[in-house]
């Protein structure tokens, strides 16, 4: 499948911000912070235990439990209840992105033995949030109700002055789409759009051209250079890999093309939980 605009909320503003501001005197967790360039963290609302220490996901079939965070948003819960058949729900959690910031492309669920159906909303974004998939972009708008299909190759991106919050729910495994939501969501108009210019061959050049200047030090922010062009210039996020493995040939570095290799490997085809690469 591919991404899907479920619906979308009508939602109360003046609630959502309370709830929102609530957040603000919650721990926000950098357990996934390593597919991130930039600033990204979450907060589990509901879980397999109802526990705050359960903060990565793993396969589990029983309804999903309240955390303690979970108390400071009265009116995301209420949502919840009101628009998801919440049988199904197997986690829910905030992600929460700042300004500036993008995700390394990648794909979900590698490390465990089965796919959740993913679904988000966002609750405070700007006109400068994009997600991709393959070599797709599209925005999501306030309320709005998406599925992600996380098996493709996806990224996300703020690049506001702003932080972008989105509800993310998974589902059950096999779970239809028909099923996620109830009668009480709105249907929703789907805005295709795409800006991304082709990429000039001078920033083709001058992507090969880092591999002159790569190291240890800087291998980390490259990534995060080449993550960024491909919500700037027409792309795949498999682009990202073959840019980064081009100018790592380049600095004729062996270290620095096996770990280009490892991290490809590790985002995008095979992982074991906790095994990030290092250089
Ligand atoms: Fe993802």
């Amino acid at each position: 499948m591919s991404a899907q605009l479920l619906g979308k909320i009508d939602l109360d503003k003046d609630r959502l911000a309370a709830d929102i501001r609530a957040l603000d005197t919650v721990e926000f967790s950098q357990v996934y912070a390593d597919f991130a360039c930039g600033r990204w963290d979450i907060c589990v609302l509901r879980n397999a235990t109802g526990s705050s220490t359960e903060q990565k996901i793993r396969t589990h079939d029983a309804k999903a439990l309240p955390t303690p965070p979970s108390k400071h948003v009265p009116y995301i819960n209420e949502l919840i209840e009101r628009c998801f058949r919440s049988d199904g729900i197997r986690y829910v959690r905030i992600m929460r992105m700042g300004p500036n910031s993008c995700l390394i492309p990648h794909q979900d669920y590698l490390e465990l033995n089965d796919e959740y159906v993913r679904i988000h909303v966002p609750i405070e974004t700007n006109d400068r949030c994009w997600n991709t998939e393959d070599d797709k972009i599209y925005q999501m708008r306030m309320g709005e109700i998406w599925f992600l299909d996380a098996t493709r190759i996806h990224s996300a991106g703020c690049f506001g002055e702003t932080d972008r919050l989105h509800l993310m729910l998974d589902f059950q495994p096999g779970t239809r789409l028909s099923e996620v939501v109830t009668d009480q969501v709105q249907p929703a108009e789907l805005r295709p759009s795409d800006p991304r210019p082709e990429m000039p061959r001078k920033i083709a050049e001058a992507i090969d051209g880092l591999g002159m200047v790569l190291s240890k030090e800087n291998f980390r922010d490259v990534v995060a250079i080449l993550s960024k062009f491909h919500f700037h210039y027409r792309s795949h996020g498999k682009d990202v890999y073959r840019w980064l493995s081009s100018l790592c040939e380049k600095s004729g570095q062996a270290d620095m093309i096996q770990y280009a290799k490892e991290i490809e490997k590790y985002y995008t085809l095979s992982r074991q939980p906790d095994t990030v690469p290092r250089i």
